[in-house]
């Protein structure tokens, strides 16, 4: 009886052991699989970066100083770390308010899409959490674009 009882125990402890890491992942948010803070920021940093190489796109961010730029960044970091379920709290401007007046095409969109995705694609996100963060950002763009 007591051989049973632990060999019951046994098999609890080794099923609680094998299934704990597996709903515990599938719990995480979608900000703690993405990798958390760095790698939001990472990611952030490369996206920006295409966005001002992309002949499509540069234009909108011309003319803004080093500091502007590093503010832009730094709300963009701490959007997509509150959109993505993080601990961050953002502080900027709503998407509308932001863009108003840019006369951001849907063209535009379409380029600050692919450079999304090349860039999610060179820091190896796989297709779920991929289409996760583009499923987010995919609403947006009826605040964004304003040429249609
Ligand atoms: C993928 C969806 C996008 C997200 C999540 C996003 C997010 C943001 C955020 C959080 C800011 C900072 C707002 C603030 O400082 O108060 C910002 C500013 C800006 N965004 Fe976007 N954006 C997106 C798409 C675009 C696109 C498609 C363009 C143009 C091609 C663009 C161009 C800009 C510019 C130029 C600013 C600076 C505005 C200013 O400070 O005057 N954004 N964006």
């Amino acid at each position: 009886m007591v051989r049973k009882f632990a060999l019951l125990c046994l098999a609890l402890v080794l099923v609680c052991a094998v299934a704990a890491p597996v709903f515990a992942q599938s719990g995480d948010s979608l900000y703690k699989r993405l990798g958390g803070y760095d790698a939001i920021a990472a990611v952030t940093d490369d996206f920006i970066g295409r966005l001002i190489a992309d002949p499509q796109t540069s234009k909108f961010f011309l003319g803004f100083s080093h500091d502007s730029k590093k503010r832009i960044r730094q709300h963009v970091v701490d959007f997509l770390c509150q959109a993505t379920g993080g601990p961050c709290v953002y502080t900027g401007r709503d998407m509308k308010t932001a863009h108003a007046g840019s006369k951001i095409s849907e063209a535009d969109w379409d380029a600050s899409i692919k450079d999304l995705t090349a860039t999610l694609d060179k820091f190896k996100v796989p297709a779920k959490e991929k289409g996760e963060v583009l499923n987010a950002l995919g609403p947006l763009k009826n605040d964004i674009v304003t040429v249609h």
